[in-house]
């Protein structure tokens, strides 16, 4: 139940009743796929298309990265279809086991099926609710350049209330990458043998092919020294608590169960490391939960209870700090050399 926990952590509370009405939506209709695994309210799911109304460069940065790619090319694979052989699946397209993290499902006609591959609502929140608010400056006549300093709030709290993730709120919009690259499908993994996570790091992974900063510039720079490292920080954290909820998964001594621990020891000894020299309190607290929880099998209620401790300060550290005063770590961060993917 793992992704029920991140789907519901992602969202504040004012959600909660949709996300039991996508419940009783989804079973009525569909019948096979459950809502806690998709994520995202298919009811609410706009599709790239829409976004690329107004987001057209982003767009074209997004549809050469694998996150677009994988739609076509997935269902097509080998490898996919040995690993949905091993899990008994006949279709792909219609497994919930694979739909969660491979395609965004909407509802084009009346029944909820998958639209695009990994899409701007998958990292960004599903749409409908705040598509026409964000990005309206105060009705006819009014710009970017004469909105009100008020409206301009109110326009970022309703859309952000209406399920809107910001670039800025760097802890809740990379979530969702942890949610998907740590594989926390135990079964995924062991009968299936899927990849038992990836290999990833915040800035190394969204400095390549997924970067698309090209709406406040054209230019798709590259996150300043101070972004990447509080992104740097903040990923680990992620990864981290993600591994830790993972680990309490685990209920049999294989791949998943190794690979989690891993991946939680690998995250806790990086943030040990920054720690060396970043006296940040909220740093501190992160590593003090980690360390208190036996990384074991059959040990959810602990790590659970960690994993949240971890997340509530990463979440803080991710508000409280820009980065600024933290060159002290620039050698850790990876550079250009290890960015994932090309640069559109
Ligand atoms: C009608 C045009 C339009 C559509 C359609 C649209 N956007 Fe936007 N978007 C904008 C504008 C305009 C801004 C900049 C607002 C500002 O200047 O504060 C923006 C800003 C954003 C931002 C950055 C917000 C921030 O915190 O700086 C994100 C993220 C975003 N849009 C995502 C989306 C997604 C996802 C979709 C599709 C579900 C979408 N947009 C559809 C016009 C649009
Ligand atoms: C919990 C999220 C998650 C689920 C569920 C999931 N995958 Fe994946 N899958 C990933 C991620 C993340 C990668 C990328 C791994 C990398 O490159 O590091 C991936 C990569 C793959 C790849 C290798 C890349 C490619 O496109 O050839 C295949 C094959 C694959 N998945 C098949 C499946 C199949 C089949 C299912 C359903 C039975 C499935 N996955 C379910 C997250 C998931
Ligand atoms: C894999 C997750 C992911 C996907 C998919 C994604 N975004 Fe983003 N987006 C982010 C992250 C993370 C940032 C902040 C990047 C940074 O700070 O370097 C961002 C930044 C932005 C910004 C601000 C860009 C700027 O110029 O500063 C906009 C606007 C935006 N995204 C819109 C979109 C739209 C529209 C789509 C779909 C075409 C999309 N995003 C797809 C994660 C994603
Ligand atoms: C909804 C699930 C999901 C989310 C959210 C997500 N990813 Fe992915 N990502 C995938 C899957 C699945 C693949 C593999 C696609 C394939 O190759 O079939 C992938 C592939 C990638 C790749 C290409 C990897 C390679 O082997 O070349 C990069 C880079 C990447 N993701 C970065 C990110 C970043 C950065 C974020 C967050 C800002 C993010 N992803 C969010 C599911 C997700």
């Amino acid at each position: 139940m793992n992704l029920f926990h991140i789907f519901v952590r992602q969202r504040s509370l004012l959600v909660l009743p949709a996300f039991v009405a996508v419940s009783l939506f989804l079973f009525s209709v569909s019948g096979a796929v459950s809502a806690q695994e998709l994520k995202l309210d298919p009811k609410k799911v706009t599709g790239p298309d829409a976004c690329g109304e107004c987001h057209k460069n982003t767009i074209t940065a997004w549809k050469s990265s694998k996150h677009s790619t994988t739609f076509k090319k997935l269902p097509r694979s080998k490898d996919a279809k040995k690993i949905a052989k091993a899990m008994g699946l006949r279709r792909i397209k219609a497994a919930s086991d694979c739909l969660s993290c491979h395609f965004t499902s909407g509802i084009p006609k009346k029944k909820v099926k998958p639209i695009a591959g990994i899409t701007c609502e998958s990292c960004h929140g599903a749409g409908a609710d705040y598509i026409k608010t964000h990005s309206d400056y105060g009705g006819k006549g009014v710009t970017k350049e004469n909105e009100t300093p008020e409206h301009k709030k109110e326009r970022y709290a309703k859309s952000v209330a209406a399920g809107l993730i910001r670039p800025s709120k760097l802890y809740e919009v990379a979530n969702n990458c942890y949610g998907c690259h740590t594989v926390p499908n135990e079964k995924l993994v062991n009968v299936g043998g899927h990849a038992a996570g990836s290999a990833f790091e915040l800035v190394s992974w969204s400095q390549g092919e997924v970067r698309h900063n090209v709406w406040y510039s054209k230019s798709n720079d590259e996150a300043s020294a101070a972004r990447k490292r509080m992104m740097y920080i903040v990923g680990k954290s992620l990864d981290l608590e993600h591994a830790l909820r993972g680990v309490g998964k685990a209920t049999a001594k294989a791949a998943y169960a190794d690979s989690m621990e891993k991946r939680a020891n690998g995250a806790r000894s990086a943030l040990e490391k920054v720690a060396e020299s970043v006296k940040a309190p909220e740093l501190a607290a992160i590593i003090a939960a980690a360390k208190g929880a036996k990384l074991k099998l059959n040990n959810a209620a602990e790590l659970n209870a960690a994993a949240g401790k971890v997340g509530e300060a990463a979440r803080k550290f991710a508000d409280n700090y820009d980065g600024g005063d933290f060159g002290s770590i620039d050698s850790l961060i990876p550079g250009s050399d290890k960015f994932k993917g090309k640069v559109k």
